[in-house]
């Protein structure tokens, strides 16, 4: 089968296509044929080893499983013996996960047990492949922050994958959401259901102090402080971007004399998670957002726009 390998660490030249052994599944295992997937954070990250540590868990000089790619589309190519709740030609989605990857190829074998669910009928693969991560991303940290109906939610990085999808999942939990991103996005965020868009080029933030329940920062780009002054009094802060050395220092810094509980750590999906969206996307409540898709042959190019943090949703890859 065709895959696309990163060798060693680096840049997107790294990555190149290449034809490697189609997996065999065992007997818990159904064997996918991959009809789209897409290129996320997690991927770059773990192409540039960024951050360092990346190192420790996929290879310290060199990674140790070459074929990435965490969220899937496709179809049931085969099954093991033991397999009974999918059948060949059943079309799933969901995470290989995080540390397994392996979805920029023409096929996986995944344990039935996964990340993943039969897809709606009518749903394009190129769509299924743009829900799991930043969909499955906001799902857990909303789901974390104890979020209820009615409370006031800031979304900081709203039109990322992880933005542009816990914007549409707080609007559908209840909150009143105001989103945050630069005048480009503005109305695509009003259209996935934000009642206020800030626009981060020229919009003064510090107005909106104590303004909100939760403030869920998704990219990293807003000091620490700037975030805890926009939250409120007993309110909740989610650092979806935070990194564990980070996660640490915000455990001795000052809130500025407010009770803020902050939320951070690695999260992934679940296959309940992936039946919720499916059941979100066929009343129409949630859709994916996609920036471009591209074939398995152009992923280098697809890299390159999913490091440089002015994607708009997801960015997909077709498979031959
Ligand atoms: N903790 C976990 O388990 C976990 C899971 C998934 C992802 N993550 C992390 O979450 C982060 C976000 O992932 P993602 O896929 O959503 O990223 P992304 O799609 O690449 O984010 C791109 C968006 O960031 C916005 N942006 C860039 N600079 C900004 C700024 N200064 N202020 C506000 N918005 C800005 C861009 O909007 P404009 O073009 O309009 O500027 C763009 O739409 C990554 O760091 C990823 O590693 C963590």
């Amino acid at each position: 089968m065709k895959a696309a390998l990163a060798t060693a660490y680096g840049g997107p030249e790294v990555i190149r296509i290449a034809e490697v052994p189609t997996p065999t599944q065992k007997s818990n295992e159904v064997l996918i044929r991959i009809h789209a997937s897409a290129v996320n954070a997690a991927d770059w990250r773990l192409r540039r080893a960024n951050p360092w540590f990346v190192r420790l868990v996929f290879g310290p000089f060199k990674p140790r499983n070459p074929i990435l790619g965490v969220v899937f589309a496709g179809e049931v190519a085969a099954v093991g013996s033991a397999v009974s709740k999918y059948k060949q030609g059943d079309r799933l989605f969901g995470w290989t996960s995080v540390t397994r990857l392996g979805a920029h190829a023409e096929y996986i074998a995944l344990p039935e047990s996964g990340a993943f669910t039969p897809m709606p009928a009518g749903m394009a693969y190129t769509d299924a492949a743009a829900i799991p991560f930043g969909f499955g991303t906001a799902m857990n940290f909303l789901g974390k922050a104890g979020m209820i109906a009615g409370q006031r939610v800031l979304v900081y990085g709203a039109s990322g994958a992880v933005g542009s999808a816990a914007v549409q999942l707080a609007r559908q939990l209840g909150a009143e959401v105001t989103g945050v991103c630069s005048t480009r996005n503005v109305e695509l965020v009003h259209s996935l259901g934000a009642t206020q868009v800030l626009d981060y080029t020229k919009d003064d933030l510090s107005a909106h102090r104590n303004g909100f329940d939760v403030v869920f920062e998704t990219v990293g780009k807003l000091p620490f402080m700037a975030c805890v002054a926009l939250v409120k009094d007993g309110g909740t802060l989610i650092l979806g971007s935070d990194l564990p050395a980070d996660m640490l220092k915000r455990a001795f810094s000052s809130k500025g004399g407010k009770q803020v509980k902050v939320i951070a750590g690695t999260v992934s999906g679940t296959a309940a998670h992936m039946q919720h969206f499916t059941s979100l996307w066929e009343k129409k409540l949630i859709r994916p957002v996609i920036d471009r898709t591209f074939p398995l042959e152009r992923i280098r190019e697809a890299h390159a726009l999913a490091e440089s943090w002015h994607k708009v949703g997801s960015v997909v890859i077709t498979m031959p």
